[in-house]
């Protein structure tokens, strides 16, 4: 029977090689200068051992070249770890505008997703390789974490809050998914597989599930199942703010403080109206705390991100997501 332990994961993802080179090189310093501290603690142990009895010890005077010596060269190698793990770390945590969008509801203990389309799954996440994607993230109950080995990634999912990341996965295959952060009893068992397929296989994949409509098509429903759309009207006559073009612009709210409506803002508006009110409303919404799933809140979310481009004057662009004229179309691609 043959054995096969790999030293460290596949690399499949974008920047899963240069983690691996900021940690080699890291590796390779703590090995050298450890090394180096070794071998001068031992040398100088022999050299400078008391030899006779009655030997007292010249004494040292300061040498300012050498203090110069031993300040500016860790002070260089720090710094440029910092910068090294700094700039990675700013390219990983910021997802690009144009990536394919993934929502991710972990619980106690599992891992469900949803695509836009409306393809939901359960410990299976299929994407297509080449292909940025951005992962939505929250939890219904306590603290996960989002951990792909083979892509060099992982996040805190967070409950009340969204967390993202992004991730570009450079060769097909399966790749294991963990949870990386104890949740309970069966924290171990909260384990799911990563599909990254050809673009043609997924769109065949794509193709062959979607029966309850896309992610946005499902928040339309909701949003008048819970009858936002009587406040939240598009002409401008209602008593809540016009939420048409509205995602990634700025607002300002009643403390005269301005915020970009993104996807926390809304999460926290449904569940806590009161909290930050626009500029000229009343707060006068209820609360939906208790009444919307996450997943549910992903589909008001989706919904009001597909009503992004369409409204006159907002630019396109403004919005994530392509716009349906109602947002009750499925976004393309
Ligand atoms: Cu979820 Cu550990």
């Amino acid at each position: 029977m043959q054995v096969n332990v790999p030293f460290s994961p596949d690399q499949a993802s974008s920047y899963a090689g240069q983690v691996d080179s900021l940690y080699a090189f890291l590796c390779l310093l703590t090995f050298v200068l450890g090394g180096l501290i070794s071998i001068v603690i031992v040398y100088f142990e022999v050299k400078y051992r008391r030899k006779k009895e009655d030997e007292i010890p010249q004494a040292v005077e300061g040498s300012m070249r050498l203090e110069i010596v031993w300040t500016v060269i860790p002070f260089i190698i720090s710094m440029g770890i910092f910068v090294w793990g700094a700039s990675l770390y700013y390219a990983m945590y910021r997802p690009p505008a144009e990536a394919l969008e993934i929502y991710v509801v972990a619980k106690q203990w599992m891992w469900k997703f949803q695509h836009l389309d409306g393809q939901r799954e359960i410990n299976e996440l299929h994407i297509p390789v080449g292909r940025k994607v951005k992962v939505t993230m929250t939890t219904e109950d306590v603290i996960h974490s989002f951990y792909v080995p083979a892509f060099r990634l992982k996040m805190d999912v967070v409950p009340g809050k969204y967390s993202t990341l992004w991730f570009e996965a450079t060769k097909p295959g399966r790749y294991h998914l963990f949870c990386a952060e104890y949740c309970g009893t069966s924290h171990s068992g909260m384990i799911g597989w990563v599909d990254v397929m050809e673009p043609s296989e997924y769109q065949a994949w794509l193709a062959g599930g979607a029966a309850e409509g896309s992610l946005a098509s499902s928040g339309s429903k909701l949003f008048q199942q819970l009858a936002c759309i009587t406040c939240h009207r598009s002409d401008a006559q209602g008593r809540g703010p016009v939420l048409d073009g509205l995602f990634g612009k700025e607002v300002q709210l009643q403390d005269g403080s301005r915020l970009i409506v993104d996807e926390s803002y809304l999460r926290e508006s449904i569940l806590n109206p009161r909290a930050k009110v626009v500029a000229g409303f009343q707060s006068i919404m209820p609360t939906f705390q208790g009444q919307v799933s996450e997943e549910q809140m992903l589909q008001l979310i989706a919904y009001i991100k597909s009503i992004g481009a369409k409204s006159p004057g907002g630019e396109p662009g403004a919005a994530a997501q392509p716009a349906g004229a109602t947002g009750i179309k499925p976004p393309q691609q």
